[in-house]
This record gives C-alpha cells, sequence and structure tokens, in this order.
C-alpha cells in the first residue's frame, strides 16, 4: 500500500511518499480504509518535531512514528482478534493525534477505542476535514461557557486550520464576530460568516478602546495584558496555545489578572478526539452550522505538494487528502 513517510525531523523536504507494508492488527486493534484525511497544523509541527519537550513521546533524536496525518475518515476494513466494537465496512472517523498518526496512507492501523461511527449521511470528504481543527475550536468555546445570543466575540488569527471552524460556532449560537487576520484572507473570512474583519498588519484591535465579551486568541501573539485590554467588563478569554511559554503565562497569569479585574482569562487543557465531541461536531455538520472550507483536494501521491501549502500559510481552509 501508499502511504506517505517520514524517517526524520525537518521541514517538509524530509516527506515522501513510499510503497509500505499493509498493516496487521493486533488485539484491539482495526484497519481503517482511509477514504479521506486532512492537513492540521499540528502535522505541521509533528513533521518538525516540535515543540522540542513532544520529543519525550514521539522520539528524542528521531521519530519512533513513521506515520504522518491525524484526521481521518474511512471504513473499517480489518479487525483484531477481539474487536467487537465494530464491523469489517463500518463507516468511522478519528483525530489520531494521540492514537499514531498515519492517516496519510490508503490504510491506517488505529485502536479501535479511537474510532468514533461516522453518521451515514456525512461524506467522507466532509467528515475528514473537521475532527483535529473542528474539536479545538468546540472546546476552547466551550472554556469561555456558553456564547450567548448577541455577545460581541473577537476571534484571533481566524483564518488558519481552527478559526473558521470557532466563527461558525460562534454564528451558530448568535453571536456578533469579528475575525482577525491577514489581509488577504478577509475576503474568504466574510465568506465564513464573520461580521467584521480586521487586517492585524494595519490595525490592532486591542488598541483604540474596543471591547468584546469573549477573545479567542488562536495566533498566540499577545500578552495577558494586552488581551485584558480588549475585554468588556465580566469578559471571558481564552488562548489556543501554541508556544509553552505562551501557556505557562496564560495558565499562571490569566487567572490572576481575570479576578483582579473582574474578567475570566486563561487558557485550556486540551483532549483530542472525544467521541461526544466528534458527535457534537457531526451534529453541527449535520444542521449546517458549521460546513468545512476546503481550500484543495489532493491524490495521496501529490501529498507533500499538499505540505507545502499548508506551509505556505496560502490555504483558505482545510487541505484534503483523498488516497
Ligand atoms: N491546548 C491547546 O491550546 C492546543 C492544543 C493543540 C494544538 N494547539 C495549537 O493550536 C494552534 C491551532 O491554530 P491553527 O491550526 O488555526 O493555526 P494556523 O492555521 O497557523 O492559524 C493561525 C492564524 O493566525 C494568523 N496570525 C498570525 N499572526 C497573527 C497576528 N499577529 N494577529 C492575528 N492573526 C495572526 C495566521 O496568519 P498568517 O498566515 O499571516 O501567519 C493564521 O491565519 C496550533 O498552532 C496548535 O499547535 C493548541
Amino acid at each position: 500500500m501508499r502511504a506517505v513517510v517520514r524517517d526524520e525531523y525537518g521541514p517538509v523536504d524530509v516527506l515522501r511518499v513510499a510503497t509500505v507494508e499493509p498493516p496487521d492488527p493486533g488485539p484491539g486493534e482495526v484497519v481503517v480504509r482511509v477514504r479521506a484525511a486532512s492537513l492540521n497544523m499540528a502535522d505541521l509541527d509533528h513533521l518538525l518535531g516540535r515543540p522540542r519537550a513532544a520529543r519525550v513521546a514521539t522520539g528524542l533524536f528521531r521519530p519512533t512514528n513513521r506515520g504522518v496525518g491525524v484526521d481521518v475518515a474511512g471504513t473499517v476494513e480489518v479487525l483484531g482478534p477481539d474487536v467487537t466494537a465494530f464491523r469489517p465496512g463500518d463507516r468511522v472517523w478519528a483525530d489520531l493525534f494521540d492514537s499514531g498518526h498515519g492517516s496519510l496512507a490508503d490504510r491506517v492501523l488505529v485502536p479501535a477505542s479511537a474510532l468514533s461511527p461516522l453518521p451515514g449521511d456525512l461524506p467522507f470528504d466532509v467528515a475528514a476535514a473537521v475532527p483535529h481543527s473542528g474539536s479545538l475550536a468546540l472546546q476552547s468555546l466551550r472554556a469561555v461557557g456558553p456564547v450567548r445570543p448577541g455577545e460581541r466575540v473577537l476571534v484571533n488569527g481566524a483564518g488558519g486550520c481552527v478559526g473558521p471552524f470557532a466563527v461558525q460556532m460562534a454564528k451558530a449560537r448568535g453571536a456578533v464576530v469579528t475575525a482577525v487576520d491577514h489581509g488577504d484572507k478577509l475576503d474568504f473570512l466574510r465568506e465564513v460568516g464573520a461580521d467584521e474583519v480586521v487586517d492585524y498588519t494595519r490595525e490592532d484591535v486591542m488598541r483604540g478602546g474596543r471591547r468584546f465579551d469573549v477573545v479567542l486568541d488562536i495566533a498566540d501573539t499577545r500578552s495577558v495584558l494586552a488581551l485584558r485590554r480588549c475585554l468588556a467588563p465580566g469578559g471571558r478569554c481564552v488562548l489556543v496555545a501554541r508556544r509553552i511559554s505562551s501557556y505557562a503565562e496564560k495558565a499562571l497569569l490569566g487567572p490572576v489578572v481575570g479576578r483582579m479585574t473582574g474578567t475570566r482569562m486563561g487558557t485550556f487543557m486540551w483532549r483530542p478526539n472525544q467521541r461526544a465531541d466528534l458527535d457534537e461536531l457531526a451534529g453541527l455538520l449535520a444542521s449546517g452550522a458549521v460546513r468545512p472550507r476546503i481550500d484543495r483536494r489532493y491524490d495521496l501521491d501529490d501529498a507533500v505538494e499538499a505540505f507545502r501549502r499548508l506551509e505556505s500559510g496560502a490555504a483558505r481552509g482545510k487541505l484534503l487528502i483523498i488516497p
């Protein structure tokens, strides 16, 4: 079978599409025939082995796992000896972030416990775009408490993988959404549903006295004090951290500053691949409240090109890989 593999940490150049042995499931494992997969910023981090602390789990000097890719939608093909929860042909989806990666392949070996049933009315190519980034958006919004109709929500760094999901989820709850990103992405963000868009290269939305009830910081470029400046009284702010130092700052300082200023500030402990989250995401997709935007589709053999587009920041929506 064909699979995207790498043997060392490094930039996209370390990737290649290779012919590898098909997986053989052991107890508790399942082989999934991949119908669609998608790329996330987490895949780029995994490739580069960043943050470096993560290498304690993924291999200190070389990655212990050659496989790449976390988002997957497909069908169960082969069951390990004691697997009873699924049958061959079942439609499934998952975020393999903490279950071995490897979705950029014809087939992937997965612990059965990592799989969730995929409702029959959700196409594979829609489903594959959602688990990782959709869950991050869902959990970060959950961390600020329920968004209420009419609340002013700021999504900082809205034009990447997670932001478009967050914008749509906040809109579905009746919020008035301001989306901040590079000027090139503003038309895309309007199309996704943002009420107002701001180009971070031209305007600092956190200065000038603007106030928001909820701030979701995905770009992770601002300090607790800067974020505090644009929170309304009683406002809530959560960071979707990309840097360990920033996570520590928001986790330690955020609650202190929040308490002193009558707001709630902090970050959250992300839990990948929760079945309840995937069920909720399936509901949002089925109702049309959330519709993943697809930038481009690639054959498996062109997956390296897809990674280059992810790395360039040029994508407007998710990059799909269809084996
Ligand atoms: N527990 C947690 O919090 C947790 C768990 C898992 C993953 N993560 C992290 O969450 C992040 C997910 O975000 P993502 O996948 O959506 O990232 P992304 O695709 O890189 O999107 C970030 C967006 O922010 C924009 N941006 C850059 N600088 C900005 C600024 N100064 N102001 C406003 N926007 C700016 C970027 O635009 P440009 O193209 O101009 O740079 C980009 O469009 C990943 O980095 C991942 O590591 C966090």
